[in-house]
């Protein structure tokens, strides 16, 4: 993970303190040790994956996890088997993937154009997990960053998607909050009153059951079971 320095940590905090918001309750999730390759291992003892692309690996705590034939790992910094950005790879890319685990740079804007990507190289019936969807506190998902556990506003990408009627999305409450996204009719359309940029983290605190579509590792696991 990317590591900030102490005098730009403290920069951020006061950016964030003057500009942004100020709201100082915290969701109480309970994530129940459910983790990330948890919901990867049933989705694959279900559908059988031929093909794996990893955004984001980090020291490959996920990345050697994973028992699917044709893989590949994407970081500019450390980890997987290809060395650039995202954005590198998605530009010489001609591969198709079942299934896309997204967990790079967690702002915004970055999330969003790994998800349009990811859509455009993924095959039919495939699955894109995001990592980091359910930040607990304003601190955790502040952007710019100022502290070292950090989930970023990966939700606000989320919450726009869920606006679309072709994708069907969930988020388990699992591993820091763990988005499933599908191309398929999307059975409850998010209606949103404000423009996603305008949004709030106290807008996230009051709906994030809703704007997320919350389900835990037991409903996940009887919506996606092989029928
Ligand atoms: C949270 S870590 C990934 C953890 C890993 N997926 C796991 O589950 O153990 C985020 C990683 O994203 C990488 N990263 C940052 N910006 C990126 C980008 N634009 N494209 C791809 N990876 C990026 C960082 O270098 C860092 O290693």
């Amino acid at each position: 993970m990317e590591k900030l320095n102490k005098f730009s940590k403290k920069i951020n905090r006061i950016y964030h303190f003057l500009f942004k918001e100020r709201f100082s309750k915290k969701l109480n999730l309970e994530f129940n040790d459910v983790k990330r390759w948890d919901l990867i291992n049933y989705l694959h003892s279900n559908y059988k994956f031929n093909s794996y692309l990893e955004i984001g690996c980090d020291d490959n705590q996920l990345f050697s996890k994973i028992n699917i034939p044709e893989k590949i790992g994407v970081d500019p910094v450390s980890g997987g088997n290809y060395k650039g950005t995202s954005d590198d790879f998605f530009l010489q890319n001609i591969k198709k993937f079942d299934l896309i685990f997204i967990d790079g740079l967690h702002e915004y804007d970055q999330v969003k154009k790994d998800i349009i990507n990811s859509l455009k190289f993924l095959n039919d019936n495939g699955f894109i997990l995001l990592h980091d969807c359910l930040p607990r506190s304003l601190s955790a998902q502040a952007v710019p960053r100022y502290r070292n556990v950090w989930n970023g506003d990966v939700w606000k990408a989320i919450v726009e998607f869920r606006t679309n009627p072709n994708l069907e999305i969930f988020t388990c409450l699992a591993d820091e909050g763990i988005s499933i996204i599908q191309v398929k009719k999307n059975s409850q359309v998010l209606k949103l009153k404000k423009n996603v940029l305008d949004l709030k983290f106290k807008d996230y605190y009051f709906n994030y059951k809703q704007f997320m579509r919350v389900i835990d590792f037991s409903t996940f696991k009887e919506k996606f079971k092989k029928i």
